[in-house]
């Protein structure tokens, strides 16, 4: 039989259930905003970040259908030069921002009208992106396939180095006295007055919150003990990712972020200063397997080679998987739901390392007020309840 389980001594106002880079940024800025702050994570900074390649890419990942989500990726990527900065200087932890922009390019006749469907697309959106000839990309990056037919140069998409982000956002919450805990949290505590009162951990014990926030990622759904009707619908979508490393002797392979659709798979090279050339990504639904695949290592380093022939000369140094955590919509799901003190940071998809600023200050304001700022209303968890019944029809 098991024991009951023995509760933590002092109730913080929030707890956060997860602690990648969502997780943390939402417990550093609710401390800032003066709230006690529990995050329960076995290993926080990890997840999803330490795979993630980290670009910003507002404008080149634009999809049609996600002109809402557009505004709240923009706003985010407008934040981070100060959420960077800002970082930095409280931790000393330099999370590698870096202006360098990028350049989306074509192999063939497809590859171009799809970027021409693209750019189109950014332009309607009142977006700022330039096209250019196949020479005039090869001028910019000369490292560039010789067959490159043209390509979208995008000077505001930039990049992060999630793990140095991840590394950051832990210290700045140790800095404003997130209390650790290093541990699972398995099961959603509701009380009495139907309210989310804390969370049960896999070693038994109970920690109590005022508010409890979701924020495990691809595993928030798998939290139990929330109802059923409230549980994210959040799905492991995996992605694979090669890291290589660039001589430092020449000058660098690539200048900015490179990418491409290759057959009908998005493919990105994002170069770093201190030699790192992260090639990504796979995008596969396989549920929760994380298996590094020689066909997915394969197919990455095909097509990079195609876009940049010289990246076969660099030492591969590590392959991985992560799971995004996919939504229905592809947006996230921020902020109170139908339960009292629940709230949810998830579901954050392809955008999760470009979005983590603007969460940050969504969920301080969500947990000191209740409510949701003007500019995360449509990313209500709400979205999801089921539908109202319809008026019925006259007969
Ligand atoms: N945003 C890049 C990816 O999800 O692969």
């Amino acid at each position: 039989m098991s024991s009951p389980p023995h509760t933590s001594s002092r109730t913080p106002d929030v707890l956060v259930v997860g602690g990648g880079i969502i997780g943390l940024v939402t417990a550093w800025r609710a401390a800032q905003h003066g709230l006690a702050t529990a995050l329960a994570d076995p290993e926080p900074g990890g997840g999803a970040a330490q795979v993630a390649a980290g670009m910003l890419a507002a404008v080149t990942e634009l999809h049609h259908g996600e002109q809402t989500l557009l505004a709240l990726n923009l706003a985010s990527a407008r934040r981070y030069p100060e959420f960077a900065a800002e970082l930095a200087e409280l931790t000393g932890h330099d999370p590698g921002y870096r202006r360098c922009g990028t350049l989306a390019v074509a192999l063939d006749a497809d590859d171009r009208a799809h970027l021409r469907e693209l750019h189109a697309l950014q332009q309607r959106s009142g977006l700022e992106s330039e096209w250019l000839s196949g020479r005039e990309c090869r001028r910019i990056e000369p490292m560039l396939a010789p067959g490159v037919r043209g390509g979208l140069r995008v000077n505001g998409d930039h990049q992060v180095d999630p793990r140095r982000l991840a590394a950051a956002l832990v210290a700045a919450c140790e800095r404003a006295g997130v209390a650790f805990r290093r541990v699972w949290a398995d099961r959603l505590t509701v009380g009495r007055g139907e309210r989310a009162t804390g969370v049960v951990t896999a070693d038994g014990t109970a920690l109590e919150a005022g508010q409890v926030v979701v924020a495990g990622g691809s595993l928030s759904g798998r939290l139990s003990g929330v109802p059923q009707d409230l549980l994210p619908p959040v799905r492991p979508v995996k992605g694979q990712v090669l890291r290589l490393t660039m001589p430092r002797t020449h000058g660098p392979l690539l200048n900015r972020t490179v990418r491409a659709v290759v057959r009908g798979n998005p493919l990105y090279l994002v170069p770093r200063e201190s030699g790192e050339l992260v090639v990504g990504a796979t995008s596969e639904e396989l549920g929760w397997d994380t298996t590094v695949t020689a066909g997915g290592v394969y197919e990455l380093l095909r097509d990079a080679h195609e876009l940049v022939p010289g990246i076969t000369e660099l030492p591969l140094t590590e392959a991985r998987a992560g799971l995004r955590p996919g939504s229905p919509d592809n947006a996230p799901l921020l902020g109170p739901t139908g339960l009292d003190g629940l709230q949810l940071a998830t579901g954050h998809y392809r955008n999760g390392v470009l979005l983590t600023p603007v969460t940050g200050d969504v969920m301080a304001h969500a947990l000191t007020t209740g409510e949701l700022p003007a500019e995360a209303r449509p990313f209500t968890p709400r979205r999801f309840s089921a539908a109202p019944a319809l008026p019925e029809q006259p007969a």
